[in-house]
């Protein structure tokens, strides 16, 4: 089944920022729906693997509205959110001014880029994340090797999407659940179900953990490890730039 947000190639990109267009104000409701609130559990799990501590500087990755960007900024780094959606940059903004001037943590900084060719210098942060982004750019092992690059050495790179499940069982269960759920939850709270539809279309061409690992290792990263959430269903890849 194809979708209007997938395309293959060249226009990819344009198509995937038309859907986060789409679907930018309703984006934090719909993710606790679809996943149980359990979103927020996984990418505290993500910021516990970077092992960043006050002084250090983290950038995630197609931040969207920043979760995870003011997850690592609470924790007293310097954090820089990158995304290139504009629509899902104000509603971190928003989310930032509702903070108000006096919030004690620090805020993340949010700039519009292409998590592809990162605006930074090789060797810039000392964890690099990236939440439900691999995913949706063009090319997934460039994005890889983007992370890997502005890295430091001993750096984290950590990567959170949807995976795939071994147990052919299960695979079954939960594709049905992102097949039908999904996109009725998408329907109903958004007006769109084609955009949810597409979180399984554009899964069906990602290869998924065990691929991002692989690819890990050939990028010569350290340490690197599959950690599944849900039996498989949720994934973080983990890795470090080499000393
Ligand atoms: C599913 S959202 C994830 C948002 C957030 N990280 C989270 O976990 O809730 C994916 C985000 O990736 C962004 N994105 C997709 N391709 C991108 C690219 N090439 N460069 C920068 N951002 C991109 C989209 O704009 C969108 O905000």
């Amino acid at each position: 089944m194809s979708n209007v947000f997938y395309v293959p190639g060249e226009q990819r990109a344009a198509k995937v920022n038309d859907l986060f267009a789409n679907i930018a104000r309703r984006y934090d409701l719909i993710n606790d729906l679809q996943s149980f609130g359990l979103h927020r559990r996984w990418k505290r799990r993500v910021v516990e693997l970077a092992k960043i501590q006050p002084g250090h500087r983290a950038l995630d990755l197609c931040c969207g509205t920043g979760d995870i960007s003011f997850a690592l900024a609470q924790r007293g780094v310097e954090t820089t959110g990158l995304d290139f959606s504009e629509k899902m940059l104000e509603v971190a903004e928003t989310r930032k001014k509702n903070r108000g001037p006096k919030s004690r943590t620090p805020n993340p900084t949010f700039i519009p880029g292409d998590a592809q060719a990162i605006p930074f210098p090789e060797n810039s942060f000392d964890a690099v994340t990236v939440g439900y982004g691999l995913r949706n750019l063009t090319s997934w092992e460039h994005g890889l090797a983007e992370m890997r690059r502005v890295a430091k050495p001993g750096g984290r790179i950590i990567v959170l999407d949807f995976g795939k499940p071994a147990n052919a069982l299960w695979r079954a269960v939960y594709f049905a659940h992102l097949k039908m759920s999904v996109p009725l939850i998408g329907l109903l709270f958004c007006g769109n179900a084609s955009a949810y539809a597409y979180i399984l279309e554009s899964l069906k061409h990602y290869p998924a953990q065990l691929a991002v690992a692989e690819k890990m290792r050939e990028l010569k990263l350290a340490n690197v490890r599959v950690i599944n959430l849900l039996g498989g269903a949720m994934a973080i890849n983990y890795g470090e730039k080499p000393v």
